[in-house]
């Protein structure tokens, strides 16, 4: 909302440490799941302090699963909180009791068991819980991970990995004096999203990574509620995009930034071959427009990378990556009005279609096998939302008004795409999964104010 924000600048500015002294946390990878448990966490977040959170481990965040194509995957979930949560495995295309849909609660001191094969191609997915008008507050106090497909067509690039590939996901949080994580959004915060004066990387505060002079994969997830970055490093190099969201693109692009919003995924190759020893570089956050008045005014650092190992590293930048079938025939188009009604200032502002959350309505059916276009239509709005469609992976097929292309880290399978203030986004998408799931904007406090609709295929 331009005339509500105040001034034009980001409501709640990044102001925190600048030391970059803590070395970046790396959660632990699993690749052979048995079980998970939310629960109340002890970790060392800010300013030295054991404080505490919810996590899916022993600190903040959850394990990285790393599965191949074709895995089984069976976790035994158990909710050792005090309120309703779930799992919902974003990115993946598995059936839909499987989904962490809003209506699939698992209550305190229940469990429930998530099984499923993993039946898609290599990418960066992630997991993080779904209670509808809770989800905001449960990823910000610690609740989510990465969940990474690879497969053999994937590790036939042989693409930096080991401790040369290194996932990244990027919240913005703000904190209590206590060091606890303080969550409670503000009106004005309900219309922009919760915005943190703070920027972690993997859960560590004001991050560090040392370096070799090599080439890395970093797999960077957007893990904020709100806040979009436009990620470039601090020595204008240039970066390759290998892979977006769920899956991988035909060929390396070659960037200098990129805009990432909540809920995307990018895998991106950095060169640090020809960098001299003790030579520190930054990711950072350039400024941006086009996103709304909340978003983009500041530049800040997200977290610094201090080249300090010689090493040789052979590796060349693939000139192509995967074969990706693109997708076509729709045999439905169905058009989706993003927008705000400023009636409903104590919630249900935001709307797709005129119409907030309800859990007993479907609001669209499909026929399962079927594709269909699906369009956002942000042409009358101020406000950036990236939409996400749960149980389908998507192709965007065009972005008119706005920017008016379609990006670089667009060119993959998709399951979460940013529409910007006066952007219509058209995704093909095929609806392989029977059941119902959502479709939502994955600003959290909007997709709690109700901007969230159901789908049944069948
Ligand atoms: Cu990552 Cu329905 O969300
Ligand atoms: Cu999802
Ligand atoms: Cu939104």
């Amino acid at each position: 909302m331009g005339n509500m924000n105040m001034g034009g600048s980001d409501p709640v500015p990044v102001s925190g440490d600048t030391t970059f002294k803590n070395a970046l946390k790396i959660p632990e990878t699993i690749t052979s799941p048995s079980n998970m448990i939310a629960q109340a966490v002890q970790d060392t977040v800010m300013d030295g302090k054991n404080a505490k959170y919810i996590g899916y481990r022993s600190g903040l965040l959850g394990p990285t699963f790393r599965l191949q194509k074709g895995a089984n995957f069976n976790i035994k979930f158990s909710n050792q909180l005090a309120e309703h949560t779930n799992i919902h495995w974003h990115g993946l295309v598995i059936p839909a009791e499987m989904d962490g849909h809003p209506d699939q609660m698992v209550m305190p001191n229940e469990n429930f068991n998530y099984q499923f094969t993993v039946n898609q191609q290599a990418g960066t997915n992630w997991y993080h819980p779904h209670p509808h008008g809770l989800t905001g507050k449960q990823v910000t106090q610690g609740l989510a991970g990465f969940f990474i497909v690879e497969s053999s067509e994937e590790k036939a690039l042989n693409l930096p990995n080991g401790s040369y590939e290194v996932p990244l996901v990027i919240q913005d949080k703000r904190f209590n004096t206590d060091a606890t994580i303080k969550y409670s959004p503000t009106m004005m915060e309900i219309m922009s999203g919760y915005m943190g004066d703070n920027i972690l990387v993997n859960g560590t505060a004001s991050p560090y990574l040392n370096v070799s002079t090599r080439f890395y994969r970093f797999r960077v997830l957007n893990g904020s509620s709100a806040r979009i970055y436009n990620l470039a490093l601090s020595n204008g190099a240039n970066f390759y995009v290998i892979g977006a969201d769920s899956g991988m693109l035909e060929k390396p692009e070659s960037v200098n930034s990129l805009l990432l919003a909540s809920g995307e995924r990018v895998d991106i190759l950095v060169d640090f071959t020809n960098i001299a020893l003790n030579t520190e570089v930054y990711l950072e956050n350039k400024t941006f427009t086009g996103m709304g008045t909340a978003q983009g005014t500041q530049a800040f650092k997200v977290m610094k990378f201090i080249v300090n190992k010689q090493e040789t590293d052979t590796f060349k930048v693939p000139s192509s990556l995967i074969s990706l079938a693109k997708l076509s025939n729709a045999t439905k188009n169905r058009s989706f009005a993003l927008t705000m009604d400023m009636a409903n200032m104590s919630g249900g502002m935001h709307k797709i279609n005129g119409k907030i959350y309800s859990a007993t309505r479907i609001d669209e059916t499909v026929a399962v096998g079927s594709t269909e276009t699906w369009e956002f239509d942000n042409s009358t709005g101020d406000e950036p939302h990236p939409m996400h469609i749960h149980g389908v992976q998507f192709q965007v097929v065009s972005r008119t008004g706005g920017r008016n292309t379609i990006l670089p880290q667009e060119k993959a399978w998709k399951d979460t795409v940013l529409v910007a203030p006066t952007e219509k986004v058209k995704v093909i998408v095929k609806f392989e999964q029977k059941g119902k799931f959502v479709f939502h904007c994955h600003n959290l406090e909007h997709e709690d104010d109700g901007m969230m609709l159901n789908f049944e295929v069948k």
